[in-house]
């Protein structure tokens, strides 16, 4: 073996024990760098003859690229190996099922929003909107509660604050649902079919008030529309709702400023050491109110009340939601307390629907 096969066979047997880029570096240098012990050997080449430099010249090359080769190889190689390492400690086995503990959970209020609003989708009803910092106008003297009506009172209502100097009455926090009654008439027009989900304010607390609350306006318009289909409407509702097939409703005239006649719906219901059953027993549980639309309603809304003629009603969805899912203190909806949460939640991915069943 002569002086340049031993020189191979140390480069190539360090390149190939080698275990990291910084040690094929080192190497690197020492054979061909600057003052690496090939190039060295290429800078004798000068003093040689013509003969012995064309072989020894020929021979230190080919050794060069050599070990340049083996070096790029192991280079790659030791990437490879890098990526192989790297993939298999971030492994993931997709087919895995899902976790099965509920991390969130669908609130009860909302879970009944969804119900409500499926039933009445399901009928032909669209959904409005209306904002909840809303003008006196729309609040009250929209819907026929003049500025000395006692209801202003009866509401509790929360005014906003407004600059003294400015003469127009200050907006509130909409106390009900039903402006967006007048909002919807604007807007769409007649004949209409509309329920409107939203929260609604009134300064009240304790065991069964909450200073914030929730409601769902509802509302049908057409040239032929009376308290008859209001009572259908209403009976499919309950049944849909409270998932039974015999629910009974009683109609108990009542008084509503936007609403002639008035009348307020009770429920046939029993309780049974605690429980709560719907459409049998003795008892009655008043769960929303409804009418006929009021003439100055319709005007208020640009609708010509000689032509047009509809139902009303708004119906308290925390009161709904206590009923069904036997829920005893309202306060407790709105205390964010996590255990509550995860035993009255509901499921994320379980969108009510009413083909599908709605709270199963
Ligand atoms: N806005 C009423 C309230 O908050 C509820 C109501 C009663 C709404 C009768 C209506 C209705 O649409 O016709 O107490």
């Amino acid at each position: 073996m002569d002086a340049l096969d031993l020189l191979k066979a140390k480069y190539l047997d360090g390149i190939i024990a080698a275990s990291d880029e910084a040690s094929l570096e080192e190497i690197r240098l020492a054979a061909l760098g600057k003052k690496g012990e090939i190039s060295l050997q290429m800078r004798e080449l000068g003093k040689m003859t013509p003969e012995e430099r064309q072989t020894t010249g020929a021979a230190l090359n080919r050794l060069k690229d050599e070990i340049d080769g083996a070096l790029r190889a192991k280079k790659e190689a030791l990437a490879d190996a890098a990526l192989d390492a790297r993939l298999a400690s971030e492994w993931l086995d997709v087919t895995l099922p899902s976790r099965p503990k509920r991390q969130g959970t669908i609130h009860p209020i909302s879970q009944v929003m969804d119900e409500v609003t499926a039933i009445f989708a399901d009928m032909g009803f669209a959904v409005a909107e209306g904002p909840q910092v809303e003008s006196d106008w729309y609040n009250f003297d929209a819907l026929n509660i003049a500025p000395e009506h006692p209801a202003r009172q009866e509401h509790d209502t929360f005014f906003m604050a407004r600059n003294a100097a400015d003469p127009r009455p200050p907006h509130v926090l909409r106390t009900h649902t039903s402006p967006v009654q007048i909002r919807a008439l604007q807007d769409r027009g007649a004949p209409i079919r509309v329920i409107a989900p939203g929260r609604v304010y009134r300064m009240d607390m304790d065991q069964t008030h909450t200073p914030m609350f929730h409601q769902i306006e509802g509302m049908a318009l057409g040239k032929d529309i009376s308290m008859a289909n209001l009572k259908w409407v209403l009976e499919e509702f309950c049944r849909a709702f409270f998932e039974v097939d015999d629910v009974e409703l009683r109609f108990r005239a009542s008084h509503f400023p936007f609403t002639e006649p008035s009348a307020e719906v009770d429920i046939r219901c029993s309780w049974d050491n605690g429980q709560l059953k719907i459409g049998e027993g003795d008892g009655w549980m008043e769960i929303l109110g409804s009418g006929m639309m009021h003439p100055k309603v319709l005007a208020a809304g640009g609708i010509d009340p000689n032509e047009y003629q509809g139902f009303a009603f708004g119906i308290g969805i925390d009161r709904l939601a206590m009923l069904k899912y036997g829920i005893p203190d309202l306060r407790a909806f709105f205390e964010s307390d996590l255990r509550w949460l995860r035993h009255y939640g509901f499921a994320a991915l379980d969108l009510p629907t009413v083909f599908g069943g709605l709270s199963k």
